[in-house]
């Protein structure tokens, strides 16, 4: 049997991580891992942290499991599921310390900006799924998207952001880069770096 039939295609009803992985250690969450190369290097450098990669298409799970290693990603739980504010509900209420979003699709049409990921709704499910002063990283070379994501943060009193500026526009030390990424930098895109903490709950609102 080889790796990938191994892995479970997890039904996602995970409420209780540590039955997922076998340990308390803290729980990390990557959605739209495309070809895995984020979930790949993070968890390879963070074995003492467990990490859920989540992406929608098949293709893009059997290219994330295969890469993975049997020995080595033990803290790797791949999940395919369309994430959205009604699936993401499904994930471990408050017990999250950092949810990553790498370029998220950006629907730069007015008419499909219903289809972004990021929404009021969607945000509010991040809140509670992330322990308070979680973090939540977001990239994006778009920047109809970027201003998208700025401003529905900016209303909220739930999200700080954790530098100065509101985004940063160069990576921070020990950047792991994707597939993603450096396809957009190779066509001259700069892009935007959101991290936000979760300073409050949603009843706190
Ligand atoms: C533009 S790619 C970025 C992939 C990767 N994060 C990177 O930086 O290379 C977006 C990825 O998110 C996945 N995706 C898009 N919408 C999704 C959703 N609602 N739930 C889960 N995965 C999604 C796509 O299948 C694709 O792999």
């Amino acid at each position: 049997m080889n790796f990938e039939e191994k892995r479970d295609f997890f039904e996602i009803n995970i409420d209780d991580a540590k039955t997922v992985f076998d340990n308390t250690n803290p729980l990390h969450l990557e959605i739209g891992s495309g070809r895995g190369e984020f979930i790949y290097n993070k968890a390879m450098q963070n074995p003492d942290v467990n990490f859920f990669a989540v992406d929608v298409k098949e293709k893009r799970i059997k290219t994330i499991i295969r890469r993975l290693d049997e020995n080595i990603h033990k803290n790797v739980k791949v999940i395919k599921v369309f994430i959205d504010s009604e699936t993401i509900t499904k994930f471990p209420v408050d017990k999250i310390e950092k949810i990553y979003l790498l370029y998220p699709d950006p629907w730069p049409k007015k008419r499909h900006y219903r289809r972004r990921i990021i929404q009021d709704d969607f945000i509010d499910n991040l809140n509670r799924l992330l322990k308070l002063s979680g973090i939540l990283e977001i990239t994006t070379d778009h920047q109809n998207y970027a201003e998208w994501i700025k401003e529905h943060f900016d209303k909220r009193s739930d999200f700080e952001p954790i530098y100065k500026e509101k985004y940063l526009r160069n990576p921070q030390e020990n950047h792991i880069i994707t597939y993603f990424e450096e396809k957009k930098r190779a066509e001259g895109c700069i892009p935007y770096y959101f991290f936000y903490k979760k300073i409050k709950n949603l009843e706190e609102l």
